[in-house]
Order: structure tokens, then sequence, then C-alpha cells
């Protein structure tokens, strides 16, 4: 039996477009943990990749160095951790010199960053922390190091353990981020795991004891949505538009879906296995708008809605099924939805009805919304399930992997 204790966490996270920093205070066993979060902030650099239409990763890099310290400073202002070094300065600044050569060595290759994380530590204390955890990975490697240096620096400095975490166990423990009061979470659970990146369905037998059963083989399912928006014209990131072109729809009988014949597939929905496939829904939204355009030559709102609509529910009723027929098959005791996929509206009402329907006696758990996305709390939540393990505590171990798998 594992006994988990209050602790303090400070997560950082940068695998993608975010940089991210939380504070959570963490107790209570598996079933029914507790997370306090004391600060949930993040930085968003979507304005920045938007006229690329997809994240640049060396512009990424940039961003994390550029923007760690103030989103750092939030987080522990937040939490009420935030302390000016004032009469101890000068042994601060002591400390830190002697200190300085291993800084830097660590923060080598952090240039924008580097002096200003010299800055913070000289100005401010240590905070009341029990461990740091970073993202390793999976993700860009040029967004990840930035992080994983910065929480190596900070390890190191303030003399404080770090666990290196996996971005996608940090979105499988975001969905401990909501209210659930009737249940307790139970193994074997399934998780439908849905970003930009991923799209897998996750078989969880215990703590850390992970099978992939499926997964996508071409694009992602947020991906999918992202490329379809672009070909729409409906801007980026595309989740979100094509939900919001979706939610649009005037007039359901007008019939524009007959005249234009919008139906688009549901690619591998009746295979046996448990794998996804959803690059030719994106080519299939294609040849549709091209057949559109040579007929009617415009490709007006309510067409463009028709289509957002028709992409998602093929996205939305794949998902469903292939996670109903994973969670029956391993008679599982809980269902899980999270990524930032799960953000979209559709999916997680018609999941929450299969499920409440299909699997009356298990329990499905979503995250709120805005714990879909990228964040650093949910680093922070699966950090606190590793602790006990005596996972890599040690600043020199902690190695970014860009293809860092859970299972
Ligand atoms: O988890 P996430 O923030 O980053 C990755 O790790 O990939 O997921 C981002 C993906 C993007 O593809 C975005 O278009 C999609 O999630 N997304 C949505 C919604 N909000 C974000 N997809 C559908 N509906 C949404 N409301
Ligand atoms: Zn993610």
């Amino acid at each position: 039996m594992v006994f988990f204790f209050i602790m303090t966490i400070l997560a950082i996270e940068t695998s993608c477009d975010e940089t991210a920093a939380a504070v959570i205070e963490a107790r209570g066993g598996m079933a029914r943990p507790r997370f306090d979060i004391l600060s949930n902030v993040v930085s968003s650099q979507v304005k920045i990749h938007r006229p690329f239409g997809g994240v640049v990763p060396n512009l990424a890099k940039r961003e994390h160095q550029k923007n760690l310290i103030p989103v750092l400073i939030q987080a522990l202002k937040q939490s009420g951790l935030l302390k000016i070094s004032k009469s101890k300065f000068l042994i601060s600044k002591q400390i830190l010199n002697s200190k300085s050569q291993i800084l830097n060595s660590i923060l080598e290759r952090e240039e924008i960053l580097k002096p200003r994380v010299f800055r913070f530590l000289k100005k401010y204390r240590r905070p009341g922390i029990d461990f740091i955890a970073v993202t390793r990975g999976p993700g860009l490697a040029p967004a990840l190091w930035p992080g994983v240096n910065f929480a190596r620096a900070l390890a190191f400095f303030w003399n404080k353990p770090i666990i290196g975490i996996n971005h996608l166990e940090g979105h499988l423990f975001s969905v401990f981020f909501q209210e659930n009061k009737k249940k307790n979470f139970e193994f074997p659970a399934v998780a439908l795991l849905v970003s930009g990146g991923h799209t897998q369905l996750i078989l969880m037998k215990g703590l850390g004891k992970y099978k992939l059963i499926g997964e996508t083989r071409d694009d992602a399912a947020g991906e999918c949505f992202d490329k379809t928006a672009r070909i729409l014209g409906l801007g980026y990131p595309g989740g979100p538009a094509i939900a919001a072109a979706a939610a649009k729809i005037r007039n359901p009988e007008s019939g524009i879906r007959n005249k234009f014949k919008i139906h688009l597939p549901r690619p591998m929905i009746s295979s046996k296995d448990y794998d996804f496939s959803f690059s030719g829904l994106k080519t299939a939204v294609l040849y549709l708008v091209k057949e559109i355009k040579k007929s009617q030559k415009l490709l007006n709102e309510d067409i463009r809605s028709e289509i957002a609509s028709e992409c998602q529910q093929a996205v939305v009723d794949v998902l469903i099924s292939k996670t109903m027929k994973a969670a029956e098959n391993s008679r599982v005791k809980t269902v899980t939805l999270s990524g930032g996929v799960a953000a979209n509206k559709e999916l997680r009402r018609q999941m929450a009805d299969a499920a409440g329907k299909k699997l009356p006696d298990s329990l499905f758990l979503i995250p709120d919304s805005r714990f879909c996305a990228d964040n650093a709390a949910m680093i922070a939540a699966a950090a606190y399930f590793q602790h006990p393990k005596k996972s890599a505590r040690d600043w020199r171990k902690i190695q970014a992997d860009a293809n860092l798998r859970l299972a």
C-alpha cells in the first residue's frame, strides 16, 4: 500500500506552444485525490504561430525563454510563495556567485533565458515547495529543452528534488480536475487521449501500468480539425474554429447537406482493432470543397458551417465508437477523456451520453474544459503519483525526450 502525503508541487510545462507554470497542493490516494490548485498560469503563443498556420519550433523556443520567468513569477505570486530576498540580498549574491558556474552550464543553450534566471534568483527567495515537476516529453525538442533546463536550474539552485514527467501522463491525470463526488476512480480504466499530436486509447491497469491498445495511423484528431479548418478558411487553431462554425448552423432544415451531398466518411469505425485514421477525412473535405466551388463558386458561411459540423460529427462518432468498444471488451471500471480536443462540447456531451447508456456501472471522467489544453497543473498532478516511486530526483538525470512514449 502506498501512502500519499500532502505535497506542494511546482510544475513547468513547455512541450509545445504554451509556456506554463503551476503550484498545486496535493493529498489523498489515487481513488479520490484532492488537488488544490494554488496557481495555474498559461502563456499562449498562438498569436505568434498563427501566421504560419502551425507551431514553428524555433519561435516556440525563443518565446519560452522570454516567458518562463514572468510565468513563474505570476504562478508563485498567486500561490503566496513569491518572497523578495530583502536583507539577505548580500548572502544570496554570494551563494549565486558560488553556484554560477554550474548554473551557467545548465543554461548554456538558453541564451535568452540565462540572464533572466540569474536576475530572478538574485531577487527572490527559495519558495516553500516540496519538489519540482517538469514535462520532459513527448513534444518539440526545441520547446521542451528551455523548460527542462529552467527546471533543472531551479532544482539545483534551490536544492529541491525534480521529477521529469511524460506530457501524456499529465493529460491522463488532468481528469481529476473536476467535481467528482459520486464514485472513486478504479482500475482498470480506459483513457481516450485526444490532442493536436496524439489520438490514443490507453488501457490503464494500475498506476504506471499502461498499455497502448489503439492509436492513430496518420493524423491526430486535433490535427484533422486544424487541417480541415485551414481548407475551409476558418483560422487557427482549427479545433475551436470548427466547433464554433458547427454551432452556427442557422437553419437545420435548409437542405444544404442533401443539395451539396455533405456526407463524410467515418474512417475505420468498423475495423476490429482500436486504431484510428483521420487523414482521409481532411482529404474528403478537400474534394468536397472543390466540387462545391465548381458548381456554385462560392463557399458561403452556411456551407462551411455544414461541413464543419459534419467533420466534427465524423470525428466524434469514431472516437466514441472505439472508446466504448474498448471499455466494454476490457470490462473497465473507469473511462476517461482528456487532451486538447476533450474541450470540444459535442464530444463531451455525446461521450458522456454514450458512457451513461452503455457503461452505467463505470465512472466517466472528463476534466473541466480549462484543463483540457496544455497546462502545468496536470504535470504536477502526474508528478504527485510518481513521487512515492522515488523516480529521478537529481537534476543531472533529467533529459528532454521528444519521442517519449507512455507505453
Ligand atoms: O492538448 P493540446 O492543447 O496540445 C497538444 O498536446 O497537442 O491539444 C491541442 C489540439 C489542437 O489540435 C486544437 O485544435 C484542439 O486540441 N482543440 C479542439 C478544441 N480546442 C482545442 N478541438 C476540438 N474542439 C475544441 N473545442
Ligand atoms: Zn497536450
